[in-house]
């Protein structure tokens, strides 16, 4: 397995690797977990070539918000990737990615991202567009995974794809999450003990909504009133959103349609976290 820090060796790299055969992309920010890893099992079972990103973009996050915080090792990483497989890590320094006088923005459609985590993180979808079309220019893949943790981007990414003509298929993966529930995140850990016990409040509420719909519900307000309550019986929780939308445009039905979802962020302590399910899974 190689790192490539540089654009331009990146670039010779995946050409080469796309003269031989397939190539698939992995975009991550690091810290990697094994919702990360399910990924990347995935994209090696499915292609010739296995490239990962590892970048904390600089581009998603806004002011005051964790990217000076957000966990970085990239030996762990680095072996994490090696030990499922992939053949490049790509890890480059900001300056790389954003030279001096960069300043081209790739930004999604207002409907996409007026709604959802867009509303607290309103920069945060162009910065996600922007790097994810450069790194799509200078890898090529035939193929990029995404999981549907991040429901709302992997329908950016997919409209996006879409839209602008983009050669690649974009593959989504299920949310993996730990025993008790609470889907793996980089930023779990910056959870102590107490909030790490309160924070499977989200999953707990998703499963209550479930089990609900399977007693008959479908009245989209009942069901939202429900989960809201569950949430705000933890003393720890304080939600930012709770909506129930219809995938992948973000519909407010008023009754349950087959391609609604329930999606959340709620802040435990100072850490916000999301998680989103269909109702039609399981
Ligand atoms: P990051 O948060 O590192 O996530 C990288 C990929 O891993 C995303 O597609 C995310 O949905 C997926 N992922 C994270 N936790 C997961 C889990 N528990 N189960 C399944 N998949 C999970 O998302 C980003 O980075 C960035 O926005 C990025 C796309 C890399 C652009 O900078």
């Amino acid at each position: 397995m190689k790192i490539i820090t540089r654009v331009d060796e990146l670039k010779a790299a995946c050409k080469a690797a796309k003269a031989k055969g397939s190539v698939g992309l992995v975009p991550t920010m690091g810290a990697l977990h094994e919702g990360h890893g399910s990924l990347i099992k995935k994209c090696r079972e499915e292609n010739d070539t296995v490239v990962v990103s590892v970048f904390v973009n600089p581009l998603q996050f806004a002011p005051g918000e964790d990217y000076e915080e957000y966990p970085r090792d990239i030996d762990k990483d680095g072996a994490f990737c090696e030990s499922l497989g992939a053949d490049i890590v790509f890890h480059p320094e900001p300056e790389e990615m954003y030279p001096e006088n960069f300043g081209f923005r790739v930004t999604p459609p207002d409907a996409m991202t007026h709604i959802l985590c867009g509303i607290t993180r309103p920069i945060h979808f162009t910065g996600v567009a922007t790097v994810l079309t450069k790194l799509f220019n200078l890898v090529a893949p035939d193929k990029a995974y995404f999981g549907q943790k991040d429901v709302q981007q992997v329908a950016i990414v997919e409209a996006m794809v879409r839209d602008l003509n983009m050669d690649l298929a974009i593959v989504p993966c299920p949310i993996v999450r730990e025993e008790d529930g609470l889907a793996k995140s980089s930023r779990n850990r910056y959870l102590n003990a107490e909030e790490r016990k309160a924070a499977v409040v989200l999953s707990r509420s998703i499963k209550k909504a479930k089990a609900m719909v399977r007693e008959g519900e479908k009245d989209v307000a009942a069901l939202l009133d429900a989960v809201t309550k569950e949430i705000q019986a933890e003393p720890l929780a304080k939600i930012d959103y709770v909506e129930i939308l219809r995938f992948p445009h973000f519909e407010r039905d008023a009754t349950l349609v087959e391609d609604s979802f329930i999606a959340m962020a709620v802040y435990i302590g100072s850490t916000r976290l999301i998680d989103n399910s269909f109702f039609k899974e399981d």
